[in-house]
């Protein structure tokens, strides 16, 4: 058993919450506040219990020159929006600011520190960085299931020291994936898409072993094709990741890779855009979307499914030029509303059926896509399990 929210009186502490604010964003702009409205019911709860709320997130992925980038600061302003109360934001995650804006605030105030991820102690699981983040609270909240999969200081070690609950957010995805798990309906068919490829590939194996079929698209179908040399465009894939590639049995019939895609010589797709057959892609191309049949093909394997679950995206959606297989595979899920249970995690896939306005005709959505996966392939995700000591 995790322990709860309502396992702690809150009243005049200091909470860290760990979050997902790990949205879509372009020049400060939120282009999807979905995880952010997900998050919503936890801090409200704490504010009415009267507690200090120190919010703490990643976003993306942020290389040392992108501070400016990928600042949290839009996301205060939305927060603040969504709840209409005040979010302080402060510009470092650790310091003396921080310590001292802490020290002022008072019972049910709610502030956001900047971007966990600007400090490398956070991606290397750093224990001095956790414990300097643990002095800021008396108790630790993750309601942040996207990043769970990751052995991150901010998700495994800062619970170490101190009370720790997981969130409403939390509690009601482990709910949701547990009580799939136990009850889904064959034919029951994944599909997986995507750019983030390692924590994708890992889960593969496990799912060949109780799913009927397997559906790949976006950049984890294309390092397919390469390991399978069908298709001999560059970027070639991580060593690991073709190690685990190779080790599958690439001649099940379970496994269902795109039969045709829409290769260009870049992401813009302005010189050229073609729909060639998988064989045929050119050194210099590289395939941003499925093709027709691809898209026919995965669309009567849906039809024929009781249970789908997706994350990722089949293409590069972003671009009006290679938006059509993640629409057409997502309204073909629509279609079956009535015959299917669906199931979409992730940031970009559900930004995706926003965008084309089809969110609500999925049973469940779920805000992690490489967690998602772990967690329904049976892996431990360490962010839970450090939560259970
Ligand atoms: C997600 O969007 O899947 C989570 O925020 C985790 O992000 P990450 O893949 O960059 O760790």
């Amino acid at each position: 058993m995790l322990p709860t929210l309502k396992d702690y009186n809150f009243q005049g502490k200091r909470i860290l919450v760990r979050c997902d604010f790990n949205v879509p964003i372009n020049d400060g702009k939120i282009l999807d506040n979905f995880k952010l409205q997900k998050s919503l019911p936890t801090i409200k709860y704490l504010k009415e219990k009267g507690a200090k709320i120190i919010l703490l997130s990643h976003l993306n992925q942020p290389k040392e020159n992108q501070r400016e980038k990928y600042s949290l600061k839009p996301i205060a302003l939305e927060i603040e929006k969504l709840l209409s109360e005040k979010v302080k934001f402060i510009k470092e995650c650790l310091g003396q600011n921080p310590k001292k804006e802490i020290k002022k605030m008072s019972d049910g105030e709610i502030l956001l520190l900047e971007n966990l991820r600007f400090e490398k102690g956070e991606k290397e699981n750093d224990e001095k960085f956790s414990q300097a983040l643990a002095e800021l609270g008396e108790a630790y909240v993750n309601d942040a299931f996207a990043v769970c999969h990751r052995k991150h200081a901010s998700v495994v070690l800062l619970p170490k020291f101190l009370p720790h609950f997981i969130g409403f957010q939390l509690e009601e995805e482990i709910k949701i994936l547990s009580h799939l798990l136990q009850n889904f309906e064959r034919p029951f068919s994944i599909i997986i898409g995507g750019v983030k490829v390692e924590s994708k590939t890992k889960v593969i194996k496990k799912f060949l072993e109780f799913a009927d079929h397997l559906l790949f698209g976006g950049e984890i179908a294309n390092v397919f094709l390469r390991v399978k040399k069908i298709c001999l465009a560059k970027p070639w894939p991580g060593k690991n990741i073709c190690k685990i590639i190779e080790e599958l049995d690439l001649t099940n019939l379970k496994i269902h890779l795109p039969v045709d895609v829409l290769v260009s010589p870049d992401e813009t797709g302005k010189i050229y855009i073609k729909e060639t057959g998988v064989g045929n892609i050119k050194k210099e191309e590289e395939g941003f979307d499925i093709g027709t049949d691809t898209i026919n093909l995965f669309s009567e394997i849906i039809k024929e499914s009781k249970t789908v679950i997706w994350a990722g995206p089949l293409g590069y959606f972003e671009n009006e030029r290679f938006n059509q297989g993640t629409k057409k595979i997502a309204e073909a899920i629509a279609q079956q509303k009535e015959k299917l249970f669906s199931l979409v995690g992730g940031g970009d896939t559900v930004f995706a059926l926003n965008k084309f306005n089809l969110r609500d005709k999925f049973d469940c959505v779920s805000t992690g896509g490489g967690a998602m996966l772990e967690f329904l392939a049976g892996e431990k995700l360490p962010g839970l399990e450090v939560l259970k000591k």
